[in-house]
């Protein structure tokens, strides 16, 4: 399929399955050959990360602990500002090595609010590994340790990510077509 219709937007493929399976691939590799001496737990960030997290873990071979958190849709108001809660950490991360699995990384407001919270658990080492990164809206310093592709500035869907709920269960990726 090249193009989808979801409401009235019309989105064309951008990543073929298998280009996304070799990036996955590929970062497999980086984190069995970095990480294997480590002891490790991945935190996947719901919802839009399930696939890629499925495909990526099942080719990561070391032993780890893998755990699921969600960022809830309610901001509180503290001194710094909205802050969005991170909901599901249960695990202790102290001295541990973790690994956040996100789909995309945009502005980096969402991933900047999922590292000062995990911060504050004091894990031994922090790694942060993205699906896509769009580099002209990121606005955050913090090391992504592991992308799979720079984009363009667009809005994309499938393979986890959504446009108001649906497309996260295409197998390729698609851009809005303006
Ligand atoms: P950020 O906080 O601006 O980095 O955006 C993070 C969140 O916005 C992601 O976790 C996605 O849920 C959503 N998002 C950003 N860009 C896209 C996109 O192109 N397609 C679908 N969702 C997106
Ligand atoms: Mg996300």
């Amino acid at each position: 399929m090249d193009t989808i219709t979801i409401h009235d937007s019309t989105f064309r493929i951008f990543l073929q399955p298998g280009e996304i399976h070799d990036a996955v691939e590929r970062i497999a590799r980086q984190l069995n050959n970095d990480l294997h001496d480590k002891d490790v737990i991945f935190l996947v960030i719901l919802n839009g990360s399930f696939l890629f997290a499925a495909d990526l873990l099942r080719n990561y071979h070391n032993s780890c602990r893998i755990s699921f958190v969600k960022i809830s849709s309610y901001e509180g108001i503290t001194n710094e500002g909205r802050i969005k809660e991170l909901i599901g950490i249960n695990e202790i991360l102290e001295d541990k090595t973790v690994v956040i699995v996100e789909d995309i990384v945009d502005t980096g407001n969402t991933l900047d609010c999922v590292i000062n919270q995990i911060k504050e658990k004091h894990p031994a080492e922090l790694k942060i590994v993205t699906l896509l990164l769009k580099p002209e809206a990121y606005e955050y310093p913090h090391k992504i340790d592991y992308i799979g592709f720079r984009i363009p500035n667009r809005f994309v869907v499938g393979y986890g990510l959504d446009y108001d709920g649906f497309g996260r269960n295409m197998t390729g990726i698609y851009s809005l077509v303006e």
